[in-house]
């Protein structure tokens, strides 16, 4: 029940329908490009995804890098960075991949997608699409911030919270 009013919450938030108190809520800035997370944090997977051409690579703070199979949320604290990087591509334009069978990132990095928690952070959230104390932050490759609203990544990520709302920081679903 709850994941399919979630569902249905995604969709009427992607036809652009917003959730009472979120505009006020959008005016209070919090998750930022962490400094140096390439060299710090861990890189823990990378997803490929052909229809659009990117890799993305996802990287998870050190206070929550031991913690992957651990079964319970992940600390306060935590911060994970997704990275996407355009994938190499032949003469065509068509993605090409390499002797393991995965497409070859480059170095050009096309969007940042930021998810951190902290205490006290869920409180100024709509309670209708609340993750935890989960926030979330849009920025271009070079990192500046993105004037898009974030209630969609909240929708999307909330039917997870068995898995403290990330599809894959977390290998098996919170006890
Ligand atoms: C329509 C669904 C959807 C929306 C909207 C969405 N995400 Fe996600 N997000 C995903 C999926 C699926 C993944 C797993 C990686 C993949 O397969 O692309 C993911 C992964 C992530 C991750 C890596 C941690 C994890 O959960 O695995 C971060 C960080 C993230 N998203 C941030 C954001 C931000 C910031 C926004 C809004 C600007 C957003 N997402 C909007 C579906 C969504």
């Amino acid at each position: 029940m709850r994941r399919r009013f979630a569902a249905v919450l995604g969709a009427a938030l992607l036809a652009g329908l917003a959730v009472p108190g979120f505009a006020q809520f959008a005016q209070t800035t919090r998750v930022a490009v962490p400094a140096g997370y390439a060299t710090s944090f861990l890189l823990y997977d990378k997803v490929d995804k052909p229809d659009r051409k990117i890799i993305r690579f996802l990287y998870l703070s050190p206070n929550a890098a031991g913690l992957r199979d651990a079964g319970r949320p992940l600390p306060d604290g935590t911060v994970i960075v997704m990275e996407d990087h355009a994938a190499e591509t032949d003469a065509a334009g068509n993605v090409v991949t390499g002797a393991d069978g995965r497409l070859v990132p480059t170095a050009r990095i096309t969007a940042i997608a930021v998810m951190e928690k902290r205490h006290g952070w869920g409180d100024l959230v709509p309670e209708a699409i609340r993750n935890a104390d989960w926030d979330y932050g849009a920025f271009d490759g070079a990192g500046q911030r993105r004037a898009v609203p974030t209630e969609a990544c909240f929708a999307c990520h909330k039917p997870h919270g068995a898995r403290d709302y990330t599809f894959s920081t977390l290998t098996r679903p919170i006890d």
